[in-house]
C-alpha cells in the first residue's frame, strides 16, 4: 500500500477486517516489520486520538515514531504555490516535504480543511504535495476531505458489536457552535457504502455532502424517521459542504438543538449503539444520558484507532 486516503486503498474489506481482528489479538506479532524503520507524524492541527493511536500502532510494529507539530516545533510552513513569502511563514512545503521524508520510511499528515476555498480543500492541495514531493508512503491522519483511519476504526467497531448480518447504520448531523470540516462524515459515508450495512444519512437541508461520498446511501431529511429501527447511530457535526450553494461552503447554517441526539432519538431505534469519533461537545451533539449509557461505544471506538492505524502501517511496511 503506497497511500491511504480512500476505502479503495484497503482493498477487500472482509480481508481487512480479518487482519484487524488478528492485529488486535496479537498486536506485537509483526514487530520485526518495523525494526530500524521510522514513521513521521506531521500535525498542522490539534489531535488527541490520532496522535496517540498512531504512535502506539507504530511502536507495536517496532517502528520509531517522530511527531512534528508544524508551527510549534517547526517553522511555520507556506502551503500555497507561487506566493511572495513576505509574511510570517519562513519555509515552503516544497522544501520541507522532501527534507522530512529523507528522515523517514512512512509519513502521516493531519491537515484540516481551511473551509474558505472549496476548490483548494477538495483538491487535497496539502496532501497532494506530500505525495508529489515526498516519495514515501503517505497516510491521511485527517486531511481536508477524508479521515480514513477513523472510518476504518468505526467499521471495525460496528463489525465487533453487530448482531445482525446487515445492520442499519444511521449517520446523523448534530449541532455544534463552530464550523467543522466534512472529512469525518465523508469518510464514514464512503466506508459504510462499501460495507454490508443498510446505510442512511440524515441532516438539515443545505448540509448535503459531496455526491462522491454520498454514493448510493439513502438521504432522509426527517431525523426521527431516519433513526427508526437503527442498530447504530453515528452522530457528527459538519459545516456546509457547499454542494447546493457554493457560496455557503464552510458556514454554520443551523444550530438547531432538536438534532442533538438524546434519549427521545434513541427510543425510536432498535436499541442502537451510539458512536462518535470524539472529541464531542456534550449536550450539543449528544446528551449526557446517551453518551454515558451502556449502549455508547465511544471508548472502544477510540481504542480501535490503534488497530486501524496498525493494519495500515503494517501493509505499508510489507510493501516497502
Ligand atoms: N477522532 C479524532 O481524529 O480525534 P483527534 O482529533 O483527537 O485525533
Amino acid at each position: 500500500m503506497k497511500s491511504f486516503f480512500h476505502v479503495s486503498d484497503i482493498g477487500d474489506l472482509g480481508a481487512a477486517l480479518e487482519e484487524a481482528r488478528q492485529v488486535k489479538a496479537t498486536p506485537f506479532a509483526w514487530k520485526h516489520l518495523g525494526t530500524d524503520k521510522t514513521i513521521m507524524l506531521v500535525f498542522f492541527n490539534s489531535s488527541l486520538r490520532t496522535r496517540l493511536s498512531s504512535q502506539k500502532a507504530a511502536l507495536n510494529l517496532g517502528m520509531n515514531p517522530i511527531v512534528l507539530n508544524i508551527g510549534q516545533d517547526s517553522w511555520k510552513l507556506e502551503t500555497q504555490m507561487g506566493v511572495v513569502m513576505d509574511g510570517d511563514k519562513s519555509e515552503h512545503l516544497r522544501e520541507a516535504i522532501p527534507v522530512m521524508t529523507s528522515y523517514c520510511d512512512l509519513i502521516g499528515i493531519r491537515s484540516f480543511a481551511g473551509l474558505t476555498d472549496r476548490g483548494y480543500d477538495y483538491s487535497e492541495t496539502v496532501l497532494r504535495q506530500f505525495i508529489d514531493y515526498g516519495g514515501k508512503p503517505v497516510i491521511s491522519l485527517e486531511s481536508a476531505t477524508v479521515h480514513p483511519c477513523q472510518a476504518f476504526a468505526d467499521l471495525i467497531t460496528i463489525e465487533e458489536y453487530r448482531t445482525k448480518p446487515r445492520p442499519k447504520v444511521v449517520m446523523t448531523w448534530a449541532p455544534h457552535p463552530r464550523a467543522l470540516p466534512q472529512a469525518v462524515p465523508n469518510s464514514f459515508a464512503e466506508w459504510m457504502n462499501a460495507a454490508d450495512v443498510d446505510f442512511v444519512i440524515t441532516h438539515p437541508r443545505g448540509y448535503e455532502l459531496d455526491p462522491a461520498f454520498v454514493g448510493p446511501a439513502r438521504v432522509e431529511y426527517d431525523q426521527m424517521k431516519a433513526l427508526e429501527g437503527a442498530d447504530f447511530v453515528y452522530a457528527k457535526n459538519w459545516s456546509c459542504p457547499g454542494v447546493t450553494n457554493p457560496a455557503q461552503y464552510g458556514q454554520v447554517l443551523s444550530k438547531d438543538m432538536s438534532w442533538t441526539v438524546d434519549a427521545k432519538h434513541m427510543a425510536v431505534t432498535d436499541n442502537a449503539y451510539f458512536l462518535h469519533c470524539l472529541p464531542v461537545r456534550r449536550n450539543m451533539i449528544v446528551s449526557d444520558e446517551v453518551i454515558d449509557s451502556p449502549r455508547s461505544l465511544v471508548i472502544p471506538e477510540a481504542a480501535n484507532r490503534v488497530v486501524s492505524a496498525q493494519v495500515v502501517m503494517k501493509r505499508m511496511l510489507e510493501s516497502l
